[in-house]
């Protein structure tokens, strides 16, 4: 088992000084699991719900990997999709399963079946519920493709009882100028509110209506100032995301997502922390722990520190706050993390089970 001690130190030192100090160990803080890539929303801004997927993974190998994922040190399970709580075995899945030692695990949900899934959510290990939900009633109907969406994806989190819930808002132009009066619904209901970043790179959100939600001039002030006066992002954060929505040139930091992040499609394929780029193994085939600890997944996640890559906005709070850790983003690091328990011992770096989630997640 790599240190928890020396992990993160090391992924700071080899991406931002030299590749030659990084982990020889992969061992990433979080798996993001989809166990069904199909969806029942419509979004205009993500096209899943266009396709018929096959569910590859079994009821059984799904225990089996939960429980992969939790021998191999990693903390933090989120599950997506698709949208998760269609697969009928979730709960069963759960259930089954070797959970206890996750400091975290994470429901990325369309919210539709909330209310009717609300007792089965709350009797799971399930911590936290992220819910998506991009703008006040009209508008967000309208870019997920469901009326009523916000009416029920609500009325599914006042049931939710001892988790932590967040909306996730994808930042677009249709609600900029609704996202304090978001902010505020959001508090009303005991949920927090993190950001997604309008993507259009990424597979599956190909062909996505974004003429409609790309924010023009007053929009990217709208969602520039609710990102520094509301949700309080650090400034170097704050101006990459308003840079991005005004397509000015930006100085990408090295992506540092391989060391973070372990995805795993539904079709089995595992991804270093990264959609565009190939799958470096398949969990119908092989072990995780194999497949962490192979060549590929260590050569591809060097790559993306070098950005040998189509680019893309996942996690590049994780990305940012590594490049700029020198100037404090340790403690933003810890606060992305949810977890503040000083260590005496080590007084700037991030301890290793740390969990750099990014925020919302638009995987
Ligand atoms: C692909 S969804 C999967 C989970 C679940 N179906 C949901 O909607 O929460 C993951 C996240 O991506 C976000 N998303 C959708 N379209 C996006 C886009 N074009 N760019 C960035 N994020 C997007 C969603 O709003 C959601 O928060
Ligand atoms: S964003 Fe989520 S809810 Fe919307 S279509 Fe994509 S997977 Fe479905
Ligand atoms: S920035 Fe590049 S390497 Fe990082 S996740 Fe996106 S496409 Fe992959």
């Amino acid at each position: 088992m790599v240190s928890e001690m020396s992990y993160l130190p090391r992924v700071w030192l080899g991406s931002q000084i030299s590749q030659r100090l990084l982990p020889t160990k992969m061992r990433p803080l979080s798996a993001h699991v989809k166990l069904t890539e199909n969806c029942q929303a419509k979004c205009i801004s993500c096209n899943y719900w266009q396709t018929r997927w096959e569910d590859g993974i079994t009821t059984n190998r799904a225990i089996s990997l939960i429980n992969e994922i939790a021998a191999a040190g990693i903390h933090s399970l989120r599950f997506t999709g698709g949208e998760p709580l269609l697969r009928t075995d979730f709960f069963d899945i759960l259930r089954q399963a070797e959970t206890q030692s996750f400091k975290q695990i994470i429901v990325q949900t369309n919210g539709l079946l909330l209310k009717k899934l609300h007792n089965e959510v709350n009797a799971s290990p399930i911590t936290d519920v992220a819910v998506s939900i991009d703008g006040l009633k009209e508008t967000n109907d309208l870019i997920r493709g469901i009326r009523g969406y916000f009416d029920l994806g609500l009325e599914g989190i006042r049931l939710l009882q001892g988790k932590k819930v967040v909306l996730s808002v994808t930042l677009n132009r249709m609600s900029a100028k609704e996202l304090e009066r978001l902010a505020a619904v959001a508090k009303e209901a005991g949920a927090s509110v993190q950001y997604n970043i309008l993507s259009e790179s990424l597979p599956f959100l190909k062909d996505a209506d974004m003429a409609a939600m790309w924010p023009q001039q007053s929009e990217v002030e709208e969602i520039t100032r609710f990102l520094r006066e509301t949700l309080k992002r650090p400034a170097y954060e704050v101006d990459y995301i308003s840079r991005y929505y005004r397509q000015q040139e930006i100085s990408e930091p090295p992506c540092v997502l391989g060391y973070l992040q372990v995805f795993v499609l539904s079709n089995g394929d595992v991804m270093t922390g990264c959609y565009p780029l190939k799958p470096v193994g398949n969990i119908l085939r092989d072990k995780l722990e194999n497949i962490l600890a192979s060549e590929e997944y260590r050569l591809q996640s060097e790559a993306m520190l070098r950005r040998e890559c189509p680019g893309c906005t996942c996690g590049i709070e994780s990305s940012l706050a590594m490049k700029h850790a020198v100037s404090g983003a340790f403690f933003e690091l810890r606060r992305l993390a949810g977890r503040f328990a000083a260590d005496k011992k080590v007084a700037r770096p991030p301890k290793a089970e740390t969990h750099l989630s990014s925020g919302a997640s638009n995987g």
